[in-house]
């Protein structure tokens, strides 16, 4: 630290060379990334509330109801209006929370969560600190977790079932159906992780597809993840954790009694945490509405097809499977696809690899000319590596 500091004008000049090396998402060239340039009126609540702390709830009682509100508008979303839950700092937060609950609910000795083998790696983070063991289940020809080895998995150790609606890899929907009626058969916990298809799929299914039920309409579902700092166009950090009712929720929640606001509730991880991000949230919700979102997840997709039919077109390479929402993965039976990759960051795309695929993420501040850009780049690659 100088002992000295410096102006603002030597410290925001130093800032603007550093960053610049950084991607930014209003350029279009993040398309492996589940996060997006915030919406403008987020944004603009964002930093004019950032001095609020819902940690102390008392301070806050205001936010502390948008909270309330915003959580029930979610719920609505996702079936259930009496959904009780916060708006945390993102999946591996919410996702730690639902486990730590059903931990808490099971009263087990020796504890086992099933996952499936697609799983977010947060299920790994979180098994590791709550002392579970995570088994990994495999995956059906369609990607799903494969209910018959969820079932023979079960024993008198396993807590809690995890289902996936929007997988990080190819934006798959588990069988939720199904694991709700192993969990409601065995008396398990079920969480589902809809950390992206939350702010995805319930508006697909208003613009006419068929979406499979995955939410709290399914008896067996104790807790859902939700992301609006994904597709709900929210500021980072926003995730979400949604409990199937309060009687759930209560499970992690500490009572502390010296903070400014008098005694208090926490049930999230972080003490002090933003009550900025909630008023962004609140106000996308009920700004955007359901026809705003619908737009969004129209846009995405209409790209998001386009794009999967000209990869199909380039040879030497083919999608993974139909997207079923906004992400398309990209393999090759013939060219090594971590070159593949390689060449396209040397290009300056940022694409996320997997073990055998290239995910692309056709977020909101992914328009049609980066699409094309994108393609022509590609098309140029496996030329040169002789397509
Ligand atoms: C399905 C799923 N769950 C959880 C997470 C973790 O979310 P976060 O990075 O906000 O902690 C991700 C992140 O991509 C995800 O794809």
């Amino acid at each position: 630290m100088e002992s000295e500091g410096l102006s603002q004008s030597l410290v925001l000049r130093e800032l603007k060379s550093r960053l610049s090396e950084d991607f930014t998402y209003s350029s279009g060239r993040i398309i492996g990334s589940m996060c997006t340039c915030p919406h403008p009126l987020a944004r603009k609540l964002y930093t004019r509330f950032l001095d609020r702390n819902l940690g102390d709830s008392g301070l806050f009682p205001a936010i502390a109801k948008l909270e309330k509100e915003a959580i029930n508008m979610l719920g609505a979303l996702l079936s259930n209006q009496r959904a009780s839950g916060h708006i945390v700092t993102g999946g591996t937060e919410a996702n730690t929370l639902a486990l730590w609950a059903a931990k808490k609910l099971s009263k087990k000795e020796k504890c086992e969560v099933i996952v499936p083998a697609s799983a977010h790696y947060s299920f790994d983070k979180a098994a590791d600190l709550l002392g579970l063991k995570a088994v990994r289940v495999g995956l059906n020809s369609g990607f799903q977790v494969d209910v018959e080895a969820v079932r023979k998995a079960v024993n008198s150790s396993t807590m809690a079932i995890v289902g996936i609606a929007g997988t990080t890899g190819l934006g798959v929907v588990d069988p939720i159906l199904e694991l709700s009626e192993i969990a409601l058969e065995k008396g398990i916990f079920l969480h589902v992780d809809a950390a992206f298809g939350g702010f995805v799929l319930p508006f697909l299914r208003e613009l006419g597809f068929n979406v499979p039920d995955f939410d709290f309409s399914l008896p067996g579902v104790c807790s859902i993840t939700v992301d609006p700092h994904k597709m709900g166009l929210a500021p980072i950090p926003a995730g979400g954790i949604l409990f199937r009712d309060e009687k759930l929720r209560k499970a992690v929640a500490w009572n502390v009694s010296y903070l400014c606001g008098g005694e208090i509730e926490q049930a999230t991880f972080a003490g002090t945490r933003s009550g900025a991000s909630v008023i962004a949230v609140w106000a996308l919700l009920k700004h955007l509405g359901k026809e705003g979102y619908k737009r969004v997840v129209g846009h995405c997709m209409r790209l998001t097809w386009k794009l999967a039919e000209e990869i199909q077109m380039i040879n030497g390479l083919s999608i993974v499977r139909e997207p079923i929402m906004n992400i398309v993965g990209i393999k090759s039976e013939v060219f090594d696809i971590h070159r593949v990759a390689q060449e396209l960051r040397a290009r300056k795309w940022a694409v996320s690899l997997f073990p055998n695929h290239i995910r692309i993420v056709v977020m909101p501040h992914v328009k049609e000319r980066h699409i094309e850009e994108f393609i022509e780049d590609l098309k140029d690659i496996i030329d040169k590596f002789g397509g």
